[in-house]
């Protein structure tokens, strides 16, 4: 096949350890489906604070564009939580989605039957859930103007939430048009009731649903939305919203699949070019340890072959592997009912290694 080159920017905390094992996956599809890749490791997040200076390095950015998709492991930790805005791992995350124009973060939540009991909710509850947050990553809240200024009673700080209708338009189409291929339905999830960027939002949505009849659309309250996803996550299919919601949503949503260490994301701009992380952070609580949950990031790399480069055959047979594993009981810390049993990273990742085949 012809070779792809993969931008591989491990980060911080869990980042490096889990983006070895999805390294190692990828390399087990090369030889069983013929795949190539070519893998350049960048300095992203607080090591290139360290390093280089700053958070996004120049050369990081320009390997990152020449490649045809971005592997991300995660970025932060204690030691840069003081530093100024320009100097947070953070910003990096921030500044290279927008450079990339990556406005649409997908983040499907499957429930894995056996891992039903992992999860804090009762396993009826999760019966039937099959959802995907698809949330807005380059505008609102955390793009829009952030400064300090002097009120009459002291310090204050102004963050401001923008959204324009190009920007509503191009997500909540991804959104349609994902919908359309699963079960039809797509939730809004906006606080129009108190927004006006979700009243924006919402006008939008109804106005684009006309090129979409076939789609039946409904609005929910984000307040509601968190409270229906623990009360009864199977109605839900696609969910689009803004970018802070989605954040918030997804680390919720995760919680259905028994552990966030589960959760992968495809962050994507109008082309096929796409970044790829698992939707947890750095967890400096358990790094270095060697106990982190690769999964997340290696059903990232399934998203990418779908998403990116079409080789679906190899997705599958991750992601089969993925369930295999699971099914025959192997479990990390994060997902083990009995604790004791667990097993490390690397056992996992050498565990869904052994188990892709066609
Ligand atoms: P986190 O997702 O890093 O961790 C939350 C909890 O989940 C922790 O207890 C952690 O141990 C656990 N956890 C996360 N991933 C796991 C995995 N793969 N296996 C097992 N357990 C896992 O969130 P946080 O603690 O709020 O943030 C830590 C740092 O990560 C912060 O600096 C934050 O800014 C950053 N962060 C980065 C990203 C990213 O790079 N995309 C995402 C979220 C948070
Ligand atoms: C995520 C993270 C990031 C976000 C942070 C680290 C900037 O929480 O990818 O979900 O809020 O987008
Ligand atoms: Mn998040």
């Amino acid at each position: 096949a012809e070779v792809k080159k993969i931008a591989v920017i491990a980060g911080d905390g869990i980042g490096p350890e889990v983006v070895a094992e999805a390294i190692k996956v990828m390399k087990k599809t090369e030889e069983v489906f013929g795949l190539s890749f070519e893998f350049e490791h960048g300095l992203f997040g607080g090591i290139a604070i360290d390093e280089k200076g700053t958070p996004l390095p120049e050369d990081t950015l320009e390997m990152c564009k020449k490649s045809d998709a971005v592997l991300l492991g995660a970025v932060g930790g204690p030691k840069w939580d003081n530093n100024s805005k320009e100097l947070r791992p953070e910003t990096g995350l921030l500044g290279i989605r927008k450079a990339l124009g990556l406005f649409s973060n997908i983040r499907p939540a499957n429930v894995f039957d056996c891992l039903k009991e992992a999860s804090t909710l009762k396993p009826e509850v999760l019966e039937g859930t099959d959802l995907i947050v698809v949330r807005e990553l380059t505008g609102g809240i955390y793009f829009g103007e952030k400064f300090r200024r002097e009120g009459e009673n002291g310090q204050e700080a102004v963050d401001t939430c923008v959204y324009n209708v190009a920007e509503i338009e191009r997500i909540v189409r991804q959104a349609f048009e994902i919908a359309r291929t699963r079960s039809k339905r797509l939730a809004s999830v906006d606080k129009a009731n108190v927004l006006e960027t979700s009243r924006l939002w919402r006008e939008t949505v109804n106005r684009l649903a006309s090129d979409y009849p076939d789609v039946e659309v409904e609005h929910v309250l984000v307040d509601n939305c968190a409270m229906q996803l623990l009360r009864r996550p199977s109605s839900f299919d696609v969910i689009v919203t803004e970018n802070m919601f989605g954040d918030i949503l997804s680390d919720e949503a995760a919680m259905l699949t028994g552990s966030i260490g589960m959760l992968s994301s495809a962050s994507l701009g109008e082309g096929a070019f796409g970044l790829y992380e698992p939707v947890h952070g750095s967890a400096p609580d358990i790094a270095g340890q060697g106990i982190a949950n690769p999964i997340a990031t290696i059903l990232s790399v399934a998203l990418m072959y779908r998403l990116t480069f079409g080789y679906h055959e190899a997705a599958e047979a991750i992601e089969r592997a993925v369930k295999e594993v699971l099914d025959a009981g192997h479990r990390t810390g994060d997902i083990a009912v009995d604790k004791a049993s667990a097993i490390g990273t690397t056992a996992m990742g050498d565990l869904i290694v052994n188990t892709v085949r066609k």
